[in-house]
């Protein structure tokens, strides 16, 4: 049994926190599905003293910098999707004038098909709070930053968590909240930091990088808030603990969503490296059968077939020569009554409406390929019920590549590797559809696609 498999077994069995597992989230896991908000979290995570009482006070270093040596050892990488190294962002930011710096956690979690984030705030707020203090006292920042998806805001206890704290004297900077909208992209750094500097939440034109000049120009630390909490913990156990489940390259544990083709919806918390058999049901027989296809990491994401799936483990290293990526652990199992190709063409909608139609290529290339991909899933389309047109994949290809690398941000890039991995995943599919047929059993959408269009004002 490798360590990684230990670990995932571990999860039902080992204690909460202090150094067990799970790590972030308290057993049992999964967790009851987020689309019940967790109006009155009873978790000991989200009860201040059961928090100091399992974790201790926050273990500052005393010393701007100190702590970054312990992440590096740790080998602690982002969370929010990219998995950029933490250590080289603190290093850079850290590098600034005293002072001078911002620290912001993200809780925008724009994706649609991710929930772990808005789990972490409701189950483990305080680690994500002590994350974000230790993360500003190792970059010596000066103002620290909590920007939340509206909806989250309203719901979890936040704001009544800071004057507790307070009186605990945890917090040595005040935690400004900052409202993020619901939408895909405004997560995206540049977004978020002209948000918080009061402006849209729209990706601004890089260079320079919001490191170098983010809120109010002035250096930014953006971390996802999952991100924060794992620091919280590497800070409280040492990076020889964090490296003690994960694999060698990806240490550590990721909270995942996994929407299985039975329709139900849990977050749940991995070590890196388990098998992605393990977290979805890939074998269902009957009502909720898989249908072939996994996404995994969201709609930036990609499709893999089923039974490639099946053979991997959640692992960039893995993913990645797959064409896929962990992302921010997004997983979902498209159920066998679905068309892929149909929810494909949903999302491909939705990634086109959320763009800030700033650059040529969300403006018109976006819109091109995402209705390319609605007359794909149209079967009943070109010629009376023969199907769609046969130039349609020939243009997807041609727009697919004139957007590619040519945006501000990496909206186009990432719907392209979407578009490209539903293209060939859903080869079979799409040929179905080009002799006017569909071998979708039932009509109900699987993937979640928040209802648009939207409006200017809806960015901010
Ligand atoms: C289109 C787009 C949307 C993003 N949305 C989010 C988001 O909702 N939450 C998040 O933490 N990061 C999001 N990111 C990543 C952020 O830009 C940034 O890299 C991240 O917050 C850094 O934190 P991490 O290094 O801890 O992951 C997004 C990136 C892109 C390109
Ligand atoms: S690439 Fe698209 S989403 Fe990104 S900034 Fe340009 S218009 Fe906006």
């Amino acid at each position: 049994m490798s360590a990684v498999t230990a670990g995932a077994t571990r999860a039902r069995q080992a204690p909460v926190g202090g150094g067990g597992f799970p790590r972030l989230l308290p057993p049992p896991a999964p967790h009851p599905p987020p689309h019940a908000p967790f109006t009155n979290p009873s978790s000991p995570g989200a009860d201040l003293r059961a928090h100091l009482g399992l974790h201790g006070p926050v273990p500052y270093r005393g010393d701007a910098g100190a702590l970054i040596g312990e992440v590096r050892a740790a080998g602690l990488t982002g969370r929010g999707g990219a998995a950029f190294p933490v250590h080289r962002k603190l290093e850079a930011v850290a590098a600034a004038r005293p002072g001078r710096a911002v620290v912001v956690g993200n809780a925008a979690e724009g994706e649609p098909a991710s929930h772990k984030d808005e789990a972490l705030l409701f189950l483990a707020p305080h680690l994500v709070l002590d994350g974000l203090q230790l993360a500003a006292e190792a970059v010596g920042a000066s103002r620290a930053v909590l920007y939340v998806r509206e909806d989250l805001g309203a719901r979890t206890r936040l704001t009544d968590y800071l004057p507790e704290r307070d009186a605990y004297g945890l917090d040595r900077l005040p935690v400004e909240i900052v409202r993020a909208p619901h939408r895909f992209l405004a997560g995206e750094e540049s977004a978020l930091a002209s948000r918080v500097s009061g402006g849209p939440a729209v990706p601004q034109f890089a260079p320079p990088r919001v490191f170098e000049r983010g809120v109010d120009g002035r250096p930014t630390l953006v971390q996802n808030v999952e991100t924060l909490a794992h620091l919280a913990l590497i800070a409280r156990y040492g990076p020889g603990w964090f490296r003690s489940l994960g694999t060698p390259d990806e240490p550590g544990t990721m909270l995942c969503t996994l929407r299985q083709a039975s329709g139900s919806v849990d977050v749940a918390e991995a070590a890196i490296g388990t098998p992605l058999a393990t977290l979805l049901d890939l074998s269902v027989k009957g009502d909720g059968e898989v249908g072939g296809a996994v996404l995994v990491g969201g709609y930036h994401g990609a499709w893999l077939p089923a039974a490639q799936a099946a053979s991997l483990t959640l692992s960039n290293a893995e993913l990645r020569p797959a064409g896929a990526f962990a992302g921010a652990g997004v997983l979902a199992a498209l159920p066998a009554d679905r068309c892929g190709v149909i929810e494909s063409a949903r999302v491909a909608r939705y990634l086109a409406l959320e763009s800030a139609g700033q650059c040529g290529p969300c403006r018109s290339g976006l819109p091109s390929i995402a209705a390319a991909m609605a007359e794909l899933a149209n079967v009943g389309g070109w010629g009376g019920g023969r199907g769609p047109h046969p130039r349609v994949l020939d243009d997807l290809s041609r727009w697919a590549g004139l957007v590619e690398g040519r945006g501000a941000c990496h909206h186009p890039d990432g719907t392209v590797r979407f578009l490209r991995s539903a293209l060939g995943v859903f080869g079979p599919e799409i040929r179905l559809h080009q002799q006017g047929r569909c071998s979708a059993a039932a009509g109900q959408p699987f993937l979640p696609v928040p209802a648009g269009p939207v409006t200017e004002a809806d960015w901010s």
